[in-house]
């Protein structure tokens, strides 16, 4: 059971973090180990994970300006809920009030490059340390073409560090836009990162500043589970 309330109360930290209050260098440790132990697909182990702390280093991360695609700022706006009800009710996606005034009102006009720089680029510089996890895609698993299964095996380095920082009471912050198109070939650059390899996902580590507590929902297990036949009702 204490596994499953871990499970259960893990949780997306996107506030600011203290930059005055370091992760323990045991703490971060521990979380590395965790992703370790991670399970890969055919044990291929197929990361790198870059730990950047270097206050310069994390200035110029989070300095790099890029605007937000439209794709995502349409894309993102479908999955918005716009009181805790309507989320509550749709048991999927996220509240709106988490994104910039800009991105949750259509057809407003984006305060171009600043929109990276000067919301989630703050909160990246003054981050104690930033995780940036590489994929090596010449590390695949024997005939998974597409590297699916290189994929899912990322998702569990995710899940493992998360769940120990959690457990050791250390915030945690999924940031994907360092793994996109221009963002990413920058972060490559500042970081010495190969060519060849490729940004997966980046984490926030940190004691956040305040609370941050927020509504968060699931679908029960019924609704997503279907017995012996899909389709038919599935396990209470
Ligand atoms: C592959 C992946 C990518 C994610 N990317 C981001 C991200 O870029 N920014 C962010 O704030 N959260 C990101 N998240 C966190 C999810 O938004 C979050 O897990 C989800 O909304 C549920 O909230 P919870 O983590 O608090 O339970 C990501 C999660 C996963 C698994």
């Amino acid at each position: 059971m204490e596994v499953l309330k871990l499970i259960q109360e893990r949780q997306s930290a996107r506030g600011a973090y203290d930059s005055e209050r370091p992760v323990a260098q045991e703490d971060l440790r521990q979380i590395l180990e965790a992703g370790r132990w991670s399970p890969t697909a055919h044990n291929m182990q197929n990361f790198e994970i870059v730990v950047v702390d270097d206050k310069k280093l994390l200035e110029a991360i989070g300095g790099i300006r890029y605007p937000v695609s439209e794709t995502f700022i349409r894309e993102n706006y479908e999955q918005l809920s716009f009181s805790e009800e309507e989320l509550l009710r749709k048991k999927v996606g996220i509240l709106g009030t988490m994104f910039p005034l800009s991105w949750r009102t259509p057809g407003a006009k984006l305060e171009e490059p600043e929109q990276f720089n000067s919301s989630l680029g703050r909160v990246i510089q003054t981050s104690p340390v930033l995780l940036i996890v590489v994929y090596d895609p010449g590390r695949r698993a024997p005939a998974s073409e597409g590297d699916f299964l290189g994929a899912i095996s990322l998702g569990c380095v995710m899940e493992n560090m998360w769940l120990m920082a959690n457990a050791l009471g250390i915030g945690f912050h999924v940031v994907s836009s360092l793994s996109a198109d221009q963002v990413e070939k920058e972060v490559k650059s500042i970081l010495d990162i190969p060519d060849h390899l490729m940004i997966a996902f980046s984490v926030r580590l940190g004691y956040p500043v305040s609370a941050g507590k927020y509504l968060r929902v699931r679908r029960e297990v019924p609704d997503f589970t279907h017995h012996n036949r899909f389709g038919n009702r599935g396990v209470d």
